[in-house]
C-alpha cells in the first residue's frame, strides 16, 4: 500500500475522512431487529446484512479511505432519537462485517471500559483502565494483527477520555530522514509481552517484531508500537535491549508528539471511529467517569 503520510492540518482539510451517517440505515436497521429480533455478536456474517444497501454505501467509502486514503475515518452520529443502545450494536456489528473479517480474540464486540485495573501493575490492556494510553498500534502478539481497529461511542465520559491520532508514516519519514541510526534501530525485531487474549503465551520468545517493518521500500512501513510493552517484553524475556533503544522510543514519541502532528477530537453517542491500524497510531486520554453512567465504547478488530 503507498497512502502520503498526513499532518493535523492535512487530515482537517481531507473531507474524506469526516462521513456523514445516511438516515436511511435506521430502517434497514429496525427491519433486521424485526425479522431477525435475536442475535450472537459472533455469529453475524455479511449474509445476515448484505440486503443493507444504504449501510453498504457508507461501509464502501470508508473501506477506500482507511485502505487507500488517510487511513482515518469518523462516521457522524445517528440521531439520537432513533437509536437505543441495542441497534446501535447492531449497526456496528454490521458495519464491521461489510469492512471485512471481524476477529475474535476479545469477542466480536469488545467493551472498552475502566475495570478498575492498573495495567502498569497487572499485563492487562490499557483499554481496560481509565489511564491515558499513549499513542499506539493493537495488538502486542505477533501473530495477532488486526487491519482496521474501529470504535464506537455508546457513552462519553464527562471528562476526558478524548481521542487522539497520529500518522505513522510521517513519524517515519521524518525519523528516517532526521534521525537514520535511531530510526534503522526501531527497524529491528523488539520482543513484546503478550497481553492479547488467544495468543500463545509459551511462545514469549518468538514474540518480536520491529516498530516499523520496512519490507519493501516501495511501499510504506508497517508501524506496530506501544512502548510499555516492548520495555516489559524485554524485562520479562531477561533480555538486555539495544543501549540505544531507550533513546529511538524517546526521539519516536517526540516526533510523535510534535507540533502540527495529532488530530484530536471526542467521540460523542453513536459516532464511529475507524483507523488503519499498522499507519495510523491511536490514544485517549485519561478521563473521569460518571458511576451512574460510566463510559463505553466498543471496539472492533477486522481484517481487511
Ligand atoms: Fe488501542
Amino acid at each position: 500500500m503507498t497512502r502520503a503520510p498526513w499532518t493535523n492540518t492535512d487530515l482537517s482539510q481531507r473531507p474524506q475522512h469526516c462521513l456523514t451517517f445516511d438516515e436511511g440505515i435506521v430502517q434497514e436497521l429496525q427491519h433486521w431487529q424485526e425479522t431477525c429480533p435475536t442475535i450472537v455478536d459472533d455469529e453475524v456474517t455479511l449474509e445476515h446484512v448484505s440486503g443493507m444497501t444504504r449501510l453498504a454505501q457508507l461501509a464502501q467509502k470508508t473501506r477506500a479511505e482507511v485502505y487507500h486514503g488517510s487511513g482515518v475515518v469518523r462516521v457522524s452520529a445517528p440521531p439520537e432519537s432513533a437509536m437505543s443502545d441495542n441497534l446501535l450494536r447492531r449497526y456496528y456489528l454490521a458495519f464491521g462485517v461489510h469492512l471485512g473479517q471481524p476477529l475474535g480474540n476479545y469477542g466480536r464486540l469488545y467493551e472498552v471500559k475502566d475495570r478498575g485495573g492498573d495495567y502498569t501493575k497487572k499485563a492487562i490492556p490499557v483499554s481496560q483502565t481509565k489511564a491515558a494510553t499513549g499513542l499506539h498500534t493493537d495488538s502486542s502478539a505477533v501473530d495477532v494483527l488486526p487491519d482496521l481497529v474501529g470504535l464506537i461511542c455508546i457513552r462519553p465520559a464527562p471528562v476526558g477520555g478524548a481521542s487522539r491520532i497520529a500518522c505513522a508514516l510521517l513519524a517515519h519519514e521524518k525519523l528516517s530522514r532526521n534521525f537514520p541510526e535511531l530510526c534503522r534501530i526501531l527497524e529491528e525485531p523488539h520482543y513484546r509481552d503478550i497481553v492479547t487474549p488467544g495468543a500463545d503465551q509459551s511462545q514469549r520468545l518468538r514474540n518480536r517484531f520491529p516498530v516499523f517493518e520496512v519490507t519493501d521500500t516501495t511501499k510504506g512501513p508497517v508501524c506496530r508500537y506501544m512502548r510499555f510493552w516492548i520495555e516489559k517484553g524485554y524485562e520479562k524475556a531477561e533480555i538486555e535491549p539495544h543501549s540505544q533503544l531507550q533513546s529511538a522510543l524517546d526521539q519516536l514519541d517526540s516526533t510523535l508528539e510534535e507540533p502540527d502532528s495529532v488530530a484530536t477530537f471526542t467521540l460523542q453517542r453513536g459516532e464511529m471511529l475507524w483507523v488503519h491500524n499498522t499507519t495510523t497510531l491511536h490514544d485517549r486520554t485519561a478521563y473521569e467517569d460518571d458511576p451512574s453512567a460510566p463510559r463505553l465504547l466498543l471496539r472492533q478488530w477486522v481484517c481487511g
